[in-house]
């Protein structure tokens, strides 16, 4: 393994912070996240871990510091310029925002065909990775019929399905059994394995332990500290 210090920082705050009206959401944020690097944001509930999200990719603007991805400062990026900021990432929002009118089949095709992919080869990649998350059967169905865990599924099979340079994850395993949870969980080992940037918010040691990286605790809006978990070796799953 080549050491941290070869490779550039994709993601990099530097002072950040982020209030909802007087509530003071995030403080004085800053860290790197290196480009290929696994990432668990972890902490309680309020801590500010989809508010740190949302920043990422845009979907909020910090109310002071700076944030950069991939080497471009967010606040350099025009309004017109964020569609294709967005393309770097996948996300997996943490209430899964499937679009409702749409089948499980076309919520990932649109993916493909917003990033400009050939339409004859867009059905089997959407399939194969419905495969990968064990919801191929239910391509033709409306996000309103599957169930919360299901959704949760499809949502993943979506922020992958684009190859894109980094994954945001939102508490992805939040409403997930074991067995979905273990698929959720191999899918973005398998995003990682190919060279993607995974960050994922959870307060799931046994999904941490499993995939080793870095954590970064957040409490009440401030990073507290970082660690290291190597990746535990599961002899269970064969
Ligand atoms: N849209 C909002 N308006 C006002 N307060 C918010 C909003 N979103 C989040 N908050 C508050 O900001 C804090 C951090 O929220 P959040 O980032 O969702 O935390 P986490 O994802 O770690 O549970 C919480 O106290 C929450 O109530
Ligand atoms: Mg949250």
């Amino acid at each position: 393994m080549t050491g941290d210090e070869d490779r550039p920082p994709i993601i990099r705050l530097s002072h950040v912070h982020h209030a909802y009206g007087r509530y003071q959401a995030l403080t004085d944020l800053s860290f790197e996240i290196l480009k290929n690097e696994l990432a668990f944001i972890c902490g309680p509930s309020g801590a500010g871990k989809t508010t740190l999200l949302k920043l990422l990719y845009a979907e909020a603007r910090p109310a002071r510091g700076e944030i950069a991805i991939d080497g471009t400062r967010l606040e350099d990026i025009p309004r017109t310029g964020l569609p294709l900021l967005r393309r770097k990432f996948g996300v997996i929002f943490q209430d899964y925002k499937l679009i409702p009118g749409r089948s499980v089949f076309e919520n990932i095709a649109l993916v493909l065909e917003a990033a400009g992919h050939r339409r004859a080869l867009i059905p089997k990649r959407v399939l194969n990775v419905l495969r990968t998350v064990a919801m191929d059967h239910h391509a033709g169905t409306l996000p309103v019929q599957l169930s919360g865990g299901e959704q949760q599924r499809v949502a993943v099979a979506r922020a992958v399905v684009g190859d894109p340079k980094i994954i945001l994850a939102d508490e992805p395993t939040g409403n997930l059994d074991e067995a979905s949870a273990r698929a959720v969980m191999d899918l973005l080992q398998a995003a990682y394995i190919r060279g993607a940037t995974v960050v994922i918010a959870t307060h799931d040691k046994a999904f941490i332990r499993r995939m080793g990286g870095r954590i970064l605790h957040l409490k009440q809006g401030r990073l507290e500290a970082f660690e290291r978990v190597e990746k535990h070796h599961d002899h269970t799953a064969l």
